[in-house]
């Protein structure tokens, strides 16, 4: 039987660093034809990205991804604010903006009401490796042709496969991939379903069969650790919910909770929170809707986050992701090495 690793079964082999300052680190990277300056985008969801998530991540040099879960002139509306907004002064290029789109029968009138204003848009269903989507793209390319676009979500080389398959070549560098299935931190897929792929292990997969292609990491993802090590296996990008959900610039108001302290909601996509939100039937349930701690402002979530990152590259003796990817080794540790990796052996002061 095939074996799975997920991001606490593996770690990155140290290398020879000649990286003097963390600082020296160059994280910027492209999806889909689309220049990042640094490799993080946020998820598409209704708790995570509206505008000033995309706005202040996008002034970071990352990408928001501007939720669908609203009606057409909302996301439109969202997505002109995010990309008329002035540039901030420490950005060198135009903040860039995506926003998602579902199979359902609106989704050229979304497309059609949000690309111009978009750098890409994010085609966002459970398992893209569906007939219907196929057909959706077949249209999708007639159309819009290189409008660069994220596809998701995938888990397996087949899948990847079968997509690229009906598309003109011409176009496959504007498109990327985001992976896993049931990897996400409110996902109930897995349980549900019995179906999954970790998270690490499908960016591994597809990035064996498919070096060029580009692939977001997505789902699952709680540390720096998990991004440096999604990286250096493949991923060109990462994208956040949990780590972002809670943040000062997250949509949804803060919560006093009955202990004092503050939170914000974090809804899957799939929760009965979100689609009662939408007016959705309830049905096809497979997402939680929890509680998380307010976090403060984004700009210091995703500044300890880069710390992180450029720490793991100067372990990996790279100064950019290329250099991290090339050649990187690592090992599958056992649970005791997992004990051992965190803090332990501490007494509370
Ligand atoms: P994290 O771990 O960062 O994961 O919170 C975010 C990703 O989770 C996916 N997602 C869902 N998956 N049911 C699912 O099975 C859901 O209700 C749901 N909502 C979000 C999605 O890929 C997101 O980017």
């Amino acid at each position: 039987m095939q074996q799975a690793l997920s991001f606490d079964d593996v770690m990155l082999i140290p290398r020879l660093s000649n990286i003097n300052s963390r600082g020296d680190v160059d994280l910027s990277t492209s999806i889909a034809g689309i220049k990042l300056k640094i490799p993080i985008i946020a998820a598409n969801m209704s708790s995570v990205c509206g505008v000033d998530m995309a706005i202040k991540l996008g002034g970071l040099g990352g990408l928001g991804i501007i939720h669908r879960m609203c009606s057409i002139e909302e996301q439109a509306k969202m997505v002109s604010v995010v990309c008329n907004y002035p540039v901030p002064a420490f950005v060198s290029s135009p903040l860039k903006v995506g926003f998602s789109i579902g199979i359902g029968p609106d989704w050229r009138e979304r497309m059609d009401a949000c690309c111009n204003n978009a750098n890409i848009v994010c085609l966002d269903i459970a398992h893209a490796h569906h007939q219907r989507v196929l057909y959706l793209l077949k249209e999708y390319f007639e159309f819009y042709q290189n409008y660069p676009i994220i596809i998701g979500q995938v888990a397996t080389p087949n899948a990847v496969r079968d997509i690229l398959n009906i598309i003109p070549e011409q176009y496959h560098s504007s498109i990327a991939f985001k992976t896993s299935i049931g990897g996400g931190s409110l996902c109930t897929t897995r349980i549900k379903t019995g179906f999954g792929i970790p998270t690490l292990q499908a960016v591994m997969n597809i990035k064996k069969e498919f070096s060029k292609i580009s692939i977001i990491a997505d789902g699952g993802i709680r540390e720096s650790g998990d991004i440096v090590k999604s990286l250096a296996l493949g991923a060109n990008a990462v994208m956040l919910g949990n780590l972002l959900a809670g943040t000062e610039e997250s949509p949804g108001g803060i919560i006093k909770g009955n202990d004092g302290k503050l939170y914000k909601i974090y809804r899957g996509s799939s929760s009965y929170g979100d689609k009662s939100l939408r007016g959705e039937e309830i049905k096809n349930i497979e997402g939680e809707e929890i509680l998380v701690s307010y976090k403060g402002s984004v700009i210091r979530v995703i500044t300890n986050l880069l710390d992180g990152i450029r720490s793991g590259f100067s372990y990996g003796g790279a100064i950019n992701i290329e250099e991290l990817q090339d050649s990187i080794e690592y090992i599958q540790i056992t649970n005791a090495g997992m004990k051992e990796s965190l803090p332990h052996g501490l007494f509370n002061l």
